[in-house]
């Protein structure tokens, strides 16, 4: 098995200049390629053409290439199953994942995935990527929402388009999802999202259920799911099991990284243990030291590795790729218009018509804050079952929604506990157990309810 340092390779072969050394190892670990270039090799990775981000015929896009030329693909969909895909870069701060998340964006504005987009930044991530204001008007992505509220809105957004669409496909017999025939491809992306998985964020444990069931199910209906992160935070984004595992699954970019985020990452298999990945620096070009009596030094900065990363589930997941340099070389006033040309003029991508009815205000109206929030999580009821009382407000959103739609989403308040449990039933065709279902009918939006009464139910059902 070949280990080793790159560092101490680096020196052994007196390259003073670790970028210009690219060591490739087989997965056996039994063979390495070692190449070593006159120039660091990823120093200029440039976009010829923004056309060339559309998705090709094998559902990949074009995210950069890799120190010997070759491009590097990312999977947005896999047109052999029908299936979206879950996508995690993970990156310290300023290793440049919102920067390749807006070349992602783009590519799929330009590929007719409809991307709901969540910025937990305030909107600063990257504020090229603002959304939609209403139904066919111009945006580069289809709502974009910058606080904790707006996400929890998209994300039951999300989980409810995907409901319908299962009920749809369902009745027309359907076990795959077909790309535009009639629904688009969707995306829900939530960039820092670590601020809404961390111990003690206000939303936790309602998003790791969406997440994990968005993860779960959406898959196979064209609903995908992408979460950037600094993944320092790993270890509070994994507090369920489910989550990890579907982050395990999927296609995994890590940019630079801190020791003890790559170690998170190996522990919570993530990364494959034994891989080495040379570690990415912060500058590229040689750094010396210099002394206090050196008369002459050069200390003008040193080019940074932004958007520097590993492919983990590309082609070459040992191999260091960049993702394309984009955006002007100076900073702009307000939004830069060159990457404002990645994405292109017009209005992105939507969720489909069929499910507006559904999902209510919050998407049509483009909602953020509390009020997209309340406009998709009925607000509790007071009488016991609810019966006739539930109507109390008009165009509510998710309530205004008509039947036979799925999920409870409809009329929540209106509706039994064993109402609820047999949609959770219907709509998943995974054996559930009983914690399943009362994570399920909790996140249904009507009145929170316990284990016991669950329990009650489904055995009553069963008789
Ligand atoms: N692919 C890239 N092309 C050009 N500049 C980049 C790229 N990636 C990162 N940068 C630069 O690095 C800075 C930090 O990147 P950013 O994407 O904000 O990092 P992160 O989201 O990981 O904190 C950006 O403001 C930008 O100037
Ligand atoms: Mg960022």
């Amino acid at each position: 098995m070949i280990t080793y340092h790159p560092q101490r390779l680096a020196a052994a072969l007196h390259i003073a200049d670790v970028n210009r050394l690219a060591v490739e190892t087989s997965v056996m670990g039994t063979k390495a390629l070692v190449t070593i270039y006159p120039h660091d090799p990823l120093a200029r990775v440039i976009l010829a053409d923004p056309e060339m981000l559309v998705m090709d015929a094998r559902g990949r896009i074009w995210i950069g290439r890799y120190h010997n030329g070759r491009p590097s693909l990312l999977r947005l969909y896999d047109p052999a199953s029908g299936s979206a895909q879950r996508l995690l870069l993970f990156g310290t701060t300023g290793a440049g994942k919102s920067t390749a998340g807006q070349i992602i964006l783009a590519a799929m504005k330009r590929s007719g995935i409809a991307v709901l987009y969540a910025d937990l930044k305030g909107g600063q991530s990257a504020p090229e990527a603002f959304g939609q204001a209403g139904p066919g008007l111009d945006g580069n992505v289809a709502w974009r929402v910058t606080t904790q509220e707006g996400t929890m809105a998209q994300l039951r957004t999300t989980w409810l388009t995907m409901m319908d669409r299962q009920e749809r496909y369902a009745r027309l017999g359907r076990s795959k999802f077909l790309r535009d025939r009639p629904d688009p491809l969707i995306y829900q992306i939530i960039d820092e999202a670590n601020r809404l998985l961390e111990k003690g964020a206000p939303y936790r444990d309602e998003a790791t259920f969406y997440i994990k069931d968005i993860g779960r199910t959406g898959r196979s209906l064209g609903v995908g799911i992408g979460l950037f992160a600094q993944a320092g935070h790993l270890e509070e984004m994994g507090g369920s099991d489910t989550l990890r595992a579907m982050l395990k699954e999927g296609e995994v970019v890590l940019l630079r990284w801190t020791s003890s985020m790559m170690k998170q990452l190996v522990t919570d298999g993530l990364l494959p243990a034994g891989q080495v990945l040379a570690p990415i620096p912060k500058y590229a070009g040689e750094v010396d030291l210099v002394s206090q009596f050196d008369e002459e030094h050069d200390d003008s900065d040193l080019p940074g590795t932004q958007g520097t990363a590993y492919n983990v589930n590309g082609r070459y997941p040992t191999s260091k790729m960049r993702f394309w340099n984009i955006g002007s070389s100076e900073p702009t006033e307000g939004l830069d218009p060159e990457v404002l040309d990645l994405y292109g003029p017009g209005a992105p991508p939507e969720i489909e018509e069929d499910a507006w009815g559904l999902i209510g205000d919050a998407y049509c109206q483009r909602l953020d804050g509390m009020e997209a929030y309340r406009a998709v999580f009925p607000e509790p009821e007071e009488d016991e079952d609810g019966e006739g009382g539930g109507k109390k407000k008009s165009g509510g959103g998710a309530k205004a929604a008509p039947s036979p739609v799925p999920a409870a989403a409809a009329k929540p308040k209106a509706r039994t506990l064993r109402d609820r449990i047999q949609s959770v039933l219907d709509a998943h065709d995974d054996p559930l157990d009983a914690l399943q279902i009362l994570e399920l009918v909790n996140a249904d939006g009507g009145r929170a309810v316990k284990l016991g009464s669950v329990r009650n139910t489904l055995t009553a059902i069963r008789n």
